[in-house]
């Protein structure tokens, strides 16, 4: 199982629900590695999709815990373990967690690998984090790409592996 996310020079993913950068090259390279494959992810994320709608060809898996949740073309469980029990027959390297704050830390640790993508600014005013990799013991960088620079904004693909799992 692999995480992917975009962070901040200080690892923040999002303030008042929403994303703090919207790179075509990042959202590319999410599309590429995630499509085709099954994707983790907590109600909140599914609802800052367009029209709250699952992510196209792929399998969604949304954690909540409203009973009542319901969402066509997404399969809804009642915990993170629910939803890691659904995709227990999967190719770990077609599984992605892909958030938010809540559903990486839970899921984190049993995480091989995380494709992160480091914007070299500060995003003013966050409110929600991804673990800080560079500090957590047993996560190592595997690839740092050339940096791209888009939207006045430069980032690189920071790949790690977590040599734990
Ligand atoms: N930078 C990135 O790559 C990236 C990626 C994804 C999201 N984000 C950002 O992250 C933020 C959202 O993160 P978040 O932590 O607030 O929300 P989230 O993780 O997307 O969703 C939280 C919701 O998931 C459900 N949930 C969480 N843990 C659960 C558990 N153990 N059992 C059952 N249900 C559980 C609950 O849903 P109910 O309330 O329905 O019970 C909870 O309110 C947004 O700002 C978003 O834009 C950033």
């Amino acid at each position: 199982m692999n995480a992917i996310v975009i962070v901040d020079k200080n690892w923040a993913i999002g303030r008042e629900g929403g994303l703090l950068f919207s790179l075509p090259g990042d959202m590319k390279r999410f599309r590429a590695l995630t499509l085709d494959g099954t994707v983790i992810l907590g109600r909140k994320t599914l609802d800052t999709f367009p029209g709250g709608r699952p992510l196209p060809r792929r399998r969604n898996l949304v954690v909540t815990r409203n009973p009542e949740f319901a969402r066509e073309g997404a399969e809804v469980f009642p915990s993170t373990q629910a939803a890691l029990e659904a995709a227990a027959g999967e190719d770990g390297d077609k599984l992605w967690v892909i958030g938010g704050g809540s559903i990486y830390t839970a899921l984190l640790r049993q995480c091989k690998r995380a494709y992160v993508t480091k914007v070299d600014a500060a995003a003013p005013d966050a409110d929600t984090f991804f673990p800080n990799l560079d500090k957590l013991p047993g996560w190592e960088v595997a690839s740092v790409s050339e940096p791209v620079e888009e939207n006045d904004l430069t980032y690189r693909f920071v790949d790690y592996i977590n040599t734990a799992v």
